[in-house]
């Protein structure tokens, strides 16, 4: 497996329309003893604060939401259309019942402030600066409540800081 580099958000020419909508990333966050990820196709890369930011949104039911809440980082690993049945498996089971690492076989890294995979070939390496609870009332098109949050399983909207982008070559 090829090593990762260390480089500068502005040089990445990354899609990530492809790399998020239609090849999935896996959000990860916590410690060598105690982790959790998820599969997670919504969600942005740009700038705020004047800084590299991802947006990320996970549901309150998800069992990667506390792992997230508790940790000042995490990590979204971007596999560029390989391993789609291993990101499907941790898009439909969940870390509460299910031991993902041992499902898929992927490899976790702990060199960084947040887990993220050796076989990812992207990784934003991410510092939590904002975390805020969608809610009914700032819905402006109400029709998205229905259609997504018909059981109030609202997501919680993070802002995280790219401190460090892994990218393989
Ligand atoms: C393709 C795909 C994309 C997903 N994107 C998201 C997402 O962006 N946010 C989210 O909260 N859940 C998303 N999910 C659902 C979670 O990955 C799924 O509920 C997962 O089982 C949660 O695992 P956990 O309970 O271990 O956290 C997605 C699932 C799939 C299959």
């Amino acid at each position: 497996m090829s090593q990762f580099q260390s480089v500068a958000p502005e040089t990445l020419s990354d899609n990530f329309f492809t790399r998020i909508g239609k090849e999935w990333s896996l959000v990860t966050a916590g410690t060598p003893e105690h982790f959790n990820t998820m599969t997670a196709s919504w969600g942005g890369v740009g700038v705020l604060w004047n800084k590299p930011v991802a947006f990320t949104f996970i549901r309150q039911s998800r069992y990667t939401l506390p792992f997230v809440n508790d940790s000042d980082y995490y990590t979204v690993s971007f596999f560029g259309g390989q391993y789609m049945k291993e990101l499907s498996y941790c898009g439909t089971h969940s870390g509460r019942d299910t031991d993902k690492i041992e499902a898929t076989g992927f490899t976790p890294v702990f060199d960084k402030q947040a887990p993220y995979f050796a076989e990812a070939d992207l990784v934003l390496i991410c510092r939590k600066l904002y975390r805020q609870t969608m809610n009914a009332e700032s819905f402006l098109d109400t029709a998205a409540i229905d259609r997504w949050y018909g059981d109030n399983d609202w997501h919680e909207v993070f802002v995280g800081e790219i401190v460090e982008v892994l990218q393989k070559v």
